[in-house]
């Protein structure tokens, strides 16, 4: 069979009159061969279906307004024997369309190519054709975050069939959280009449659930389109909504309230006592009968063990059972809770953590924080489904994850063996909600979905331009569908650099085929052609159209000053994840904003000072010198505790002229950027600033003994 260069369009003729029937599928079916012809669906046409795929055929025939005229044609869906769950094979000429599957998963999906191939409206046009199609993964799945913003019963309905359109498999169902218990649970009718409803802003209680009815409404959607729901009931940890329901499933006994703020949160199940463990089977139970899917998450992420630590009856249990530190109790507690699972014919997921202390025999692990959860999963011989932040994580910014970075992705690391290789089922794309309520849930997902879809179906040689060209394609569908998509990347971001003296300021797109214009210090508006010069702090606003609608907008000052472009030598390590992205990141004149510490211009250093020189090119007198920090301690991010600065002439000999304790207490909400500001005069060639760690999260923290980071960003010398 010919593989063809797809995404061109097709040229066919009917009735004489030239047509142009487009050809342009996402993700890219494994072979497609184009032909002469084409097949009118309509009102007319016979449909043969065999009994197996009625279900299907209806699910068709309900999506189709097909005008009455056409041709005397035929559909036929068939049964075949030898191919695999998800296959099919879609032959179309102008008399016959035909699907054949072994399953009535396979036969759904090759129902979903056609929904591609036409809108299924008045004059169904199908080009003849030939595809034969089958995943590559068995597990394609996209994780909703209903607790962190409640997403409505027809929302949610309305991502299965988005999913189901991108031939994806597995809605990943996230049901319980620290700021919301979403299922109703008949035993246990505290955990939605409380759990469901946080403080709101306006003090109002903000929330809501899903009742039995709503999710067996949902459960029958997603059959329809055999997409398999897995709920994830979540703990030990994330669960402080349930405690606010019932605080004597927790160490202390509480009260709770439901979580207002966004983080990792230290109350969490006791381990020790067995009530809780009655109450987690009672709600599995619950969650069984209503869910049929093999696989069950449950969680198992970032849950602090410091209650446990200080828990009389969680150290009885460590006691009991011979475990040797909290990392075994959390083994001990999810291996009973699969054991139970297991008996009830079901499969236990839980995220990598999982893996500390043990872990159970036959779980599959979820890898979050890099592949390495996946990789330590297959090579003991459990099954892995891999969404590393790295790629896969849809809350966050473009900045950090674009369309072309999903496109990227590899579930497959290197060096696995290929029994190991198998034992990976595939990926999953999360979108968590803390800053993404269900309004703006499709302006993180597409089209960045779109690429996931592509890496985890087909096969063979990625070609990044030939998915590129079909995603401008799709859009349409994307309207049609009422998909209201984001942007591939950040539309218009800068980069600076320093050469011969001249601090250069560049605006740059990845994204192809941009008008951009931009101004300075709000004067004339003008095309932007080359990069700018600039000598003295400057505002710079830019726009841009992308096929003559805008596409973003960008503002950002240079704030220049005398360490502008200069370079820094580093005297401790940065940590990978939080590299910011510039060489010149502390000394580029561009400022991290005091509202989000992943705007790529905060530098993150874990469990390590930060050190840094700054070379300025000969003797200066200096004024003033100012370095910047970030503190988010629900995110483990602190303020100094120190903060000093020296100069030197030479580089060797350092002279300290300012140093300051931290005064702000580390107990302080909320986000925000704390400047440190030497005003006073001296000399000299290096600058060198020293910011001290605050060191391991304390007892008051959520996630007391953990790490904190320090966050830098801007060293300004004038
Ligand atoms: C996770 O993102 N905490 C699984
Ligand atoms: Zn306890």
């Amino acid at each position: 069979m010919r593989s063809l260069v797809f995404f061109l369009s097709v040229f066919l003729f009917s009735c004489g009159s030239p047509e142009n029937i487009e050809v342009n599928l996402i993700p890219k079916p494994q072979k497609i061969e184009l032909k002469q012809g084409v097949f009118q669906l309509s009102k007319q046409t016979n449909w043969q279906v065999d009994s197996v795929f009625l279900a299907e055929s209806s699910y068709l025939q309900n999506i189709t307004q097909a005008k009455l005229l056409g041709d005397d044609n035929t559909v036929q869906f068939s049964q075949v024997q030898g191919l695999s769950k998800e296959e099919y094979k879609l032959s179309v000429s102008s008399k016959t369309l035909k699907i054949e599957a072994s399953s009535a998963a396979g036969l759904m999906r090759g129902i979903q190519t056609l929904r591609q191939l036409s809108d299924l409206k008045g004059d169904i046009r199908i080009p003849a054709l030939e595809i034969h199609d089958y995943p590559k993964f068995e597990w394609r799945g996209l994780l909703l975050d209903c607790c962190r913003h409640f997403m409505d019963k027809e929302f949610v309905m309305r991502y299965i069939d988005l999913l189901a359109y991108h031939k994806m498999n597995v809605l990943h169902w996230h049901l319980t959280e620290d700021q919301a218990w979403r299922l109703a649970i008949d035993q246990y009718p505290k955990l939605t009449s409380v759990g469901a409803w946080r403080k709101g802003k306006d003090g109002q209680p903000y929330g809501g659930f899903y009742t039995k009815e709503d999710v067996k409404e949902i459960l029958a959607y997603a059959k329809e389109r055999h997409v398999e729901v897995v709920p994830e009931i979540e703990m030990p940890g994330h669960a402080q909504a349930a405690l606010a329901a019932y605080p004597e499933l927790s160490c202390t006994g509480g009260p709770f309230e439901v979580q207002i703020d966004w983080g990792v949160f230290k109350d969490i199940y006791c381990a020790g006592n067995d009530s809780v463990f009655v109450f987690i089977e009672n709600v599995l139970d619950e969650v069984m009968e209503l869910f049929p899917s093999e696989y069950i998450h449950i969680g198992g992420d970032e849950a602090p063990k410091y209650r446990w630590d200080n828990c009389a009856k969680c150290q009885q249990r460590l006691q009991d059972e011979k475990l040797h530190d909290s990392h075994e109790l959390q083994s001990y507690f999810i291996k009973r809770v699969e054991r139970y699972l297991n008996q009830n014919g079901r499969q236990l997921i839980g995220w990598d953590e999982i893996l500390e202390g043990g872990l159970a025999p036959s779980a599959t692990v979820q890898s979050w924080r890099g592949m390495q959860g996946g990789i330590d999963a297959v090579q003991s011989g459990r099954k892995a489904i891999m969404s590393p932040t790295s790629h896969c994580y849809f809350d966050y910014d473009l900045a950090a994850i674009d369309l072309e970075k999903v496109y990227s992705f590899n579930p497959i690391p290197d060096g696995l063996t290929t029994e190991e290789e198998a034992l990976i089922l595939g990926g999953e794309c999360n979108m968590w909600s803390e800053r993404a309520p269900q309004e703006t849930v499709d302006s993180k997902v597409f089209p960045r979905m779109l690429a996931l879809s592509e890496v985890l179906w087909t096969s063979g040689k990625k070609d990044y331009s030939s998915f590129y060209n079909r995603v401008q394609n799709h859009y349409k569908k994307l309207d049609d569908l009422g998909v209201n998509y984001g942007y591939e990347s950040i539309p218009i971001y800068s980069e600076v650099s320093y050469a011969n003296q001249e601090f250069k300021f560049e605006l740059k797109s990845s994204t192809p085929n941009l008008y951009i214009e931009y101004n300075l210090n709000d004067g004339a508006w003008q095309e932007y052609t080359k990069v700018i010069n600039l000598k003295e702090t400057t505002q710079i606003k830019a726009r841009a159209l992308k096929n003559d609608k805008p596409y973003g907008k960008f503002e950002q000052t240079v704030h220049h000053n005398k360490s502008t472009g200069r370079k820094v030598k580093y005297l401790t390590n940065y940590n990978s994840s939080f590299p910011a992205k510039r060489e010149l990141t502390l000394t580029d004149g561009l400022l991290g904003s005091g509202t989000n510490f992943r705007d790529g211009y905060w530098q993150g250093y874990s469990q390590e000072n930060m050190e840094v020189v700054i070379d300025l090119g000969e003797i200066q007198e200096i004024k003033n010198i100012e370095s910047s920090y970030y503190q988010y301690n629900l995110s483990w991010i602190m303020l100094p505790t120190d903060v000093t600065y020296f100069v030197s002439d030479d580089g060797v000999n350092f002279k300290e002229v300012y140093h300051k304790r931290n005064d702000i207490s580390p107990k302080k909400e909320g986000q925000f950027k704390h400047s440190f500001v030497m005003e006073a005069s001296c000399k000299g060639r290096y600058v060198k600033v020293l910011a001290l760690n605050y060191g391991t999260l304390p007892d008051w923290h959520p996630a007391a003994g953990a790490p904190s980071w320090l966050f830098v960003d801007e060293v300004m010398i004038l």
